[in-house]
Formats: C-alpha cells, structure tokens, sequence
C-alpha cells in the first residue's frame, strides 16, 4: 500500500474541512483507491473536527507532533500523545525539520515515539540531511544516526513509517534526482533491515512533492508514497498528486 499524507503545518480554520470533503469524494469514487492510504496532519485546533467527520471516511487524521511527557504535565502550551489520541487522531509525525531546529534531540524524540506508541499512534518519523551535509556527502551517516539513535528493535515496526525528508528541498521546489532518492531510500531500508532483521518497513519521500514531481518519482518501486506539505493545502493540488502517480 502507499501513503499520500498531507502535512497542514501552521494552515487551516474550522471550514478547511471542506478541503477534507473534496478529498473524500475524489477518493470515494477513485478506481486506485484500494491501492493507497490518505492521512491529514491539521494543526491541533482541527484535530477533534477533522477525526469526527473522518470516522465514517477512509481519510485517517494525524498529529503534526507530541510532546514527550505523558499522559498530563504542567509544560505550557504541551500536548501529549495520549490526549491527540482522545480526539480521534490516528498518527502523528515525529521529528519533522522544523521541530528538530527547535530543539527536538535524538533523546526527545525517543521519549516521543515511545509516548505515541504507548498510546496506540501510529508514526512517521522524519528524518534528513541539510544542504551542507548533503554538500560534505554525509547524507547516509546522518539518515544512520537518526534511525540508529532513535528506533529501537522493541518498538513495533508495523507502526512505524520513515519519511525521508532532505531539508533543503522542504518548500524550496529543489528535488533530488530519482537516481539519488532510489539510492538512498534503498539504504533507509537497510539500515532499518539491520536494527529490526525485517524488511517491512514503508518509506516515503518528502520535499517540494507536488502534481509535477510526483511524475518523476512514481517510476521509483521502492518508494511506499509521499509527506506533501504545501500542495496539501489544496484540494486539486494534493488529487492531483495521487491522479499522476496513478497515471
Ligand atoms: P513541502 O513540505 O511539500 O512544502 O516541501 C514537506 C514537509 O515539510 O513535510
């Protein structure tokens, strides 16, 4: 199965819902339909709405992050696993660039994916190199470091999604080749076959994905779908994503 999730960020008031129906009824009468999953990462003020109407649909709703104490604390403006779960969220993605540059370590994000996995979330966990490492070809140490130091072998793999995530090309329309991205989503896969001796983990690909990339990356079998950030914005530029991967 692929994956098509649409990464909100800091996007959307109570009627963006209606890009959520749009969606819906493209995939309602969609003949690929069966062959892929569609999750939606609002930002936590839409999470309640969005699980509700998306119960009855075949869009899953996720959590863009999760604090990494459980279930309740007294950290300001923190919001756990546990309580995304009590408003119907069914994912939530770990370790995203952005939250990384804040401050999220190895060590917080550990705590993160235990936390969510304890309360039955299942992840996405980015991870990526940055143009200069990219530049000092220190890409496959870095993704190395960030699966090694963070998964463990006792987390349950069939809850764990990787997306790669390079961050020079998040909302900057600059894409890897589809030589390079088959290369290194192939090492991912390894990496991941060492620390859990399993080949079964999905890998998607994220970075300025949108209806035109999407054609250049489709040919890559490897690759088990995408994180779309700005083109999940919209109704017609996230189907169109999913319209030319099919094509
Ligand atoms: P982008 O963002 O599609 O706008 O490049 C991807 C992401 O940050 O998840």
């Amino acid at each position: 199965m692929k994956y098509f999730i649409g990464n909100w960020k800091m996007f959307g008031v109570p009627k963006s819902i209606n890009i959520l129906k749009k969606i819906n009824s493209f995939q309602l009468n969609d003949k690929n339909k069966k062959k892929y999953r569609i999750v939606i990462t609002p930002p936590l003020t839409l999470i309640e709405k969005f699980a509700a109407y998306s119960k009855t649909k075949k869009i899953f709703i996720g959590s863009q992050n999760c604090y990494h104490k459980d279930p309740f604390s007294s950290n300001t403006s923190a919001v756990s696993a546990h309580m995304i779960k009590s408003v119907g969220a069914k994912y939530t993605l770990i370790g995203h660039s952005d939250n990384r540059a804040e401050g999220d370590n190895d060590y917080i994000l550990k705590k993160k994916v235990q936390f969510a996995l304890k309360n039955k979330l299942k992840i996405i966990f980015c991870i990526g190199e940055n143009k200069i490492e990219k530049k000092n070809k220190k890409t496959l140490t870095i993704l190395k470091k960030q699966l090694t130091n963070v998964l463990e072998k006792k987390f349950n793999k069939n809850d764990i999604i990787i997306a790669y995530e390079p961050i020079w090309s998040i909302g900057t329309g600059k894409l890897p080749t589809a030589t390079e991205l088959r290369k290194i989503t192939i090492q991912i896969k390894k990496i991941l076959k060492n620390i859990y001796k399993k080949n079964t983990f999905p890998v998607l690909y994220g970075g300025s994905v949108d209806g035109n990339s999407v054609k250049i990356f489709k040919e890559i079998e490897e690759i088990d779908g995408f994180l779309i950030g700005g083109a999940s914005k919209s109704s017609k530029k996230f189907i169109d994503i999913i319209k030319n991967y099919y094509r």
